[in-house]
């Protein structure tokens, strides 16, 4: 009792000799600075035939005791309506280019089945398809982005693909849609030209997918007042020779947006780690990775300004987010895993990288939307859970179409102690350590500004100072906090709503400056107005 009582009497005097200096970051929001729009294109999904993507985790078929509409999952469209996604990519992934449309229409009894070849090497027996698909589209109320098959498909399957989902007058493929129930077209606008044409679309140099690109897209019609805005299948993470090679080879006239495909692994390819089991190391390098985005958008944007200085061809990042081993016990083939705060975290860091480059990037998709690698949903059976990743999209739909504000952030750094390097790759290594703050912020049409930080140390809460400049009057409306006990917290089927979000009270607003203890691990959302 008494040698209790004195290792109490000396924490406190340590505490007192030694006090724990609270950590502190300053942002300076430059509110009457902003000029480019965070397209909301930014906050788009992917749904690709592979796992439990699309079967199970959206389509369980009309006769479903799942309560669905047309053979969609109802908890499922509730759940992506009440976050407003405003894209959905779809069939694939490698899927897209061994996808053959025509297979996956008509009668769903008599529809003829393929081998999935990349993932699982499942049937498919096409009852999702294209009808299925835009019908799902239109109920959700956002833009369907299809991704044509150039890997084994031909010019004319494809250019017959647009002319069945866009053309409204009288033609062979327009009737066929007619006769499978659809009288009008659905005016698709987002039209991928193939998917990873450097590998599992073809395993093309990228002059000769530039050749394949050109003439696929040039009988990817428009009709009528419908303007495609056709997406070229673009680089491999840092592979800056295929972003040259197709801005040098493709002229700007014939491509609206060029793809970049970047997935994050604790420690790379070969060592993905697990999406619940991880340390300290594991979790700084998920985070340099993580941040990695930056160069690549600056490098890739770089080489495209060269050929685009007025930036009319978009980055379309459609492919991104944390790729782990699956969790032990399911399908190699399937992609599953689980989703921590960590995860959330990630998403965070990643939004703001795109908020930061708005002028380039108008399209990102995170890979994928339900119970495939960073999925925002997750189902079993009848039941369906919401990850921390979707409650970052939740947090962050306030952003979508706002005036992007440039900021400076003063940050501490969150380390790994040591002097440790994150290897990337062959060519890319990092310091193992960043700022412990990553900030973004928007004003809307209503005139409100939205700040978000993000703080990605788990042991620290950070003290924020955040200067509005140029917004003296105002109040602070509403906050949200994404918290968690720790960075390993996550949601089951058990406890659904172990991580959520929760109101925020503790910001203060004077005289233009914003302040507010972001803690450790956790994502902010302050409105102002
Ligand atoms: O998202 C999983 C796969 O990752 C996609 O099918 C492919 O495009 C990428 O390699």
């Amino acid at each position: 009792m008494k040698t209790q009582k004195n290792l109490v009497i000396c924490f406190l005097l340590l505490c007192i000799l030694f006090p724990m200096k609270a950590q502190k970051a300053d942002v300076v929001v430059n509110v009457d600075l902003g000029k480019d729009t965070i397209c909301r294109h930014i906050y788009g999904h992917f749904a690709e035939h592979l796992g439990y993507g699309i079967y199970g985790g959206l389509w369980v078929g009309e006769d479903s005791p799942i309560p669905n509409t047309n053979g969609v999952r109802n908890d499922v469209i509730q759940a992506l309506k009440h976050i407003q996604i405003p894209n959905l990519r779809w069939p694939g992934g490698c899927f897209a280019d061994e996808y053959h449309w025509m297979d996956g229409i008509g009668n769903r009894n008599q529809r003829p089945k393929m081998v999935n070849t990349h993932w699982g090497g499942v049937t498919e027996d096409n009852s999702f398809g294209t009808h299925e698909f835009l019908d799902l589209c239109e109920v959700l109320g956002t833009e369907p982005y299809v991704c044509g098959n150039v890997g084994s498909g031909s010019v004319e399957e494809m250019a017959k693909w647009v002319e069945y989902i866009n053309f409204d007058g009288e033609s062979p493929m327009a009737n066929l849609r007619r006769e499978n129930g659809r009288d009008k077209a659905w005016n698709v606008k987002l039209w991928g030209v193939g998917n990873e044409n450097w590998g599992c679309g073809g395993n093309m140099t990228p002059a000769a997918y530039a050749e394949h690109y050109r003439r696929y897209s040039t009988y990817c019609r428009d009709y009528g007042t419908n303007k495609l805005y056709r997406i070229a299948g673009g680089a491999n993470v840092d592979d800056y020779e295929w972003t040259e090679t197709l801005m040098k080879n493709i002229p700007n006239r014939m491509m609206n947006g060029l793809s970049l495909h970047y997935y994050i692994h604790t420690n790379g390819w070969m060592d993905k780690g697990s999406a619940l089991v991880f340390d300290d190391n594991d979790y700084m390098n998920s985070l340099v990775r993580t941040i990695y985005m930056d160069d690549l958008i600056t490098h890739h944007g770089n080489i495209m300004d060269v050929y685009d200085p007025e930036k009319r061809i978009s980055i379309v990042v459609d492919e991104w987010g944390v790729w782990y081993n699956v969790e032990p016990g399911t399908n190699p083939g399937f992609l599953f895993q689980q989703n921590t705060m960590r995860d959330a975290l990630i998403a965070g860091l990643t939004l703001n990288i795109f908020h930061k480059h708005c002028d380039r990037v108008k399209i990102a998709n995170i890979a994928q939307m339900v119970n495939v690698l960073q999925a925002i949903i997750l189902t079993d059976g009848d039941k369906m859970i919401l990850t921390p990743t979707y409650h970052v999209f939740d947090m962050y739909k306030v952003h979508q179409d706002a005036v992007m504000l440039p900021l400076e952030v003063t940050s501490p750094l969150y380390s790994r102690g040591d002097d440790a390097i994150v290897r990337i790759s062959d060519k890319v290594r990092k310091a193992g350590e960043l700022q412990a703050i990553s900030a973004t912020a928007s004003k809307d049409k209503s005139g409100a500004v939205h700040v978000t930080f993000v703080n990605v140390d788990p042991a620290n809460d950070i003290d924020i100072n955040c200067s509005l400049r140029g917004m003296a009057s105002g109040s602070v409306k509403s906050g949200q906090i994404l918290t968690a006990k720790n960075l390993r917290e996550h949601n089951t089927f058990e406890k659904p709503a172990n991580v959520q979000l929760a109101d925020f009270k503790g910001a203060k607003y004077k005289n233009g400056d914003l302040s507010l203890k972001v803690p450790a691990g956790s994502l902010v959302t302050i409105k102002i107005q």
